[in-house]
């Protein structure tokens, strides 16, 4: 089965062998990017949950550290499941994590650097004469109730503040966020009422808040009070359907609620962190480049006895730049951090293309296209755009056909990780249409219906609108490392995430197209850069 080690990323964190979930714990510490994740040590499947640890000078290229937590305590002997990071003022780093206990009750448990001064925080001490710090409030099923966010400090009253997800039943299956005051991070208090609570969400997994600069392009700490250019996202992951959802609006501490801008966006329903395959993200601040950073878990599509063949399962994405979108003020706008571009070795500049109605044009690439980063801008000739009078009626990423389906303004856009007959091909196009308003609207999708001829992997076809201005060109940006396909719609308004497993569009048969299945317009793709993208070192560690 030598096809499943085609599949192994060159330029994604991941384990050097078995199961990983969610991202834990992320911060910068004395020089060094720290990832914790859920690592089970001894099998490619989800299980004996414990805390897996590397370390990176640039979020890329990471050194595998040794476990950091295994489920040794009667508070957590049946997992060390997720938690956050909080960096106090004075330089002590605090850890927070859901343990799942003997009877399989989820509380929350406290741990801190057995040595602060190493900057690698290989050791770590859980809190025994403590934990668990926090237990499920009444009410609440024991089962539904975990991963405690960053804190948040009010330097007036004194007191830090965390988040924790959980649901309602007797509710309409509600998904809610408790909040707890704590000065000490030992002893807790539960403030009164509930952060946010919305009906049919269910439970709410790894949630995470944050405020957001509306003005500026810049990060924010975690303890930035909300004001006049400062409003607070939260996102949550949702147990029901496995997917993350983002809202941004208003936190008001003085009575513990969150409202979002938009009730029609409100957390749970409305806009996505990732219209693919990604789940139980988490962001951090990043103090030393005044940027926040999100991490978000890619698991795996195909069959579990794939992964037991492989050995592994599930990688990270590339982390991403978190800013507010200040052109549309609706959105987030997620970006490849800036430190992957060191990663590019050769490009190759096409510019001007031209795609007819119904063609795909091969790109001349030097060698194997599995490790790329691609940046395209497409314009639609404007006597089509006037032309085009036939009125959207609901198209949908999902059901519209996918790249086949052809309509007068698209799908058009790249083929990744296709063979030379495309007999593999995983599309990654716009599809414009014209709402019943008049006004163009543009669709961002990916399909990957025939992104493999195996037969044991979910394939779908996944997307969104996404926002376009007046006046702006539609840009992509793509970064395909053999087995995930990442992509960006302008400027990170709209996210895509696939994993796929090419059997054919391999090693130097992968090739890239450009394609436009509309049926009137020509496409030109304006401009066009295709890196190759050289492989991140991930060190096995050494003592
Ligand atoms: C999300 C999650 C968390 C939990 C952890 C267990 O994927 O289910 O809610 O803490 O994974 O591994």
């Amino acid at each position: 089965n030598n096809m499943l080690a085609f599949q192994r990323t060159a330029f994604h964190f991941q384990p050097q062998k078995n199961w990983m979930n969610d991202p834990n714990g992320p911060l910068f510490y004395k020089g060094w990017y720290h990832l914790f994740y859920q690592y089970n040590p001894d099998n490619a499947i989800w299980g004996n949950i414990t805390w897996g640890h590397a370390v990176s000078k640039d979020l890329i290229n990471w050194l595998h550290l040794p476990i950091a937590m295994e489920p040794d305590r009667w508070y957590d002997i049946n997992g060390v499941w997720s938690g956050s990071a909080t960096l106090l003022h004075d330089g002590r780093l605090v850890m927070l994590y859901t343990g799942s206990t003997h009877t399989s009750v989820q509380v929350q448990n406290l741990a801190h650097p057995a040595d602060p001064t190493d900057p690698l925080l290989i050791h770590w001490v859980k809190s025994d004469a403590h934990n668990p710090v926090i237990v499920p409030p009444k009410g609440i099923n024991f089962k539904d109730f975990r991963d405690p966010t960053t804190a948040w400090y009010n330097s007036e009253l004194g007191l830090w503040y965390l988040a924790i997800g959980s649901k309602n039943d007797s509710a309409d299956h509600a998904g809610t966020a408790f909040v707890y005051s704590t000065r000490d991070f030992v002893h807790y208090e539960l403030v009164p009422g509930l952060l946010r609570f919305v009906v049919g969400t269910g439970m709410w997994e790894c949630l995470d808040f944050y405020p957001i600069h509306i003005e500026e392009a810049v990060g924010l700490d975690t303890s930035v009070r909300p004001g006049k250019s400062v409003r607070h996202v939260m996102k949550v992951s949702l147990d029901n359907d496995k997917h993350d959802y983002y809202a941004i609006g208003r936190y008001f501490q003085e009575n513990n609620s969150w409202v979002p801008d938009d009730p029609e966006l409100d957390v749970g329903i409305g806009l996505r962190v990732d219209y693919g395959k990604y789940y139980a993200s988490k962001t951090f601040y990043d103090q030393d480049k005044g940027r926040r950073v999100l991490w978000g878990w890619t698991g795996e599509t195909d069959s579990e006895r794939a992964d037991l063949l492989k050995g592994w399962a599930s990688i990270q994405t590339i982390p991403r730049t978190v800013l507010f979108d200040t052109k549309t003020g609706k959105n987030l706008l997620l970006w490849p951090v800036e430190e992957v571009n060191s990663l590019r070795f050769s490009s190759k500049n096409f510019s001007s293309l031209q795609l007819t109605a119904g063609s795909v044009k091969p790109l001349q690439i030097a060698g194997a296209a599995t490790q790329l980063d691609i940046t395209a801008e497409f314009e639609i000739d404007g006597s089509s755009l006037e032309a085009a009078i036939e009125a959207d009626v609901g198209y949908n990423c999902s059901t519209s056909g996918g790249a086949a389906g052809r309509s007068a303004l698209g799908p058009f856009g790249l083929l990744v990780l296709a063979d030379s007959d495309r007999t593999e091909q995983t599309a990654v196009y716009f599809y414009v249409a014209r709402g019943t308003d008049g006004l163009l609207k543009t669709y961002f999708c990916h399909d990957e219906l025939r992104s493999s001829k195996a037969n044991d992997i979910v394939k779908r076809i996944y997307g969104s609108t996404v926002p376009v201005l007046d006046g702006e060109i539609l840009s992509v940006r793509i970064l395909v490392d053999h087995s995930i396909v990442e992509s960006f719609a302008q400027g990170g308004r709209t996210c895509i995430t696939s994993r796929v497993y090419p059997t054919a569009a391999i090693d130097g048969a992968a090739k890239l197209f450009l394609f436009n299945n509309a049926t009137d317009a020509t496409i030109t793709a304006k401009s066009l850069t295709v890196w190759k993208m050289g492989p991140a070192l991930m060190r096995p560690f050494d003592m």
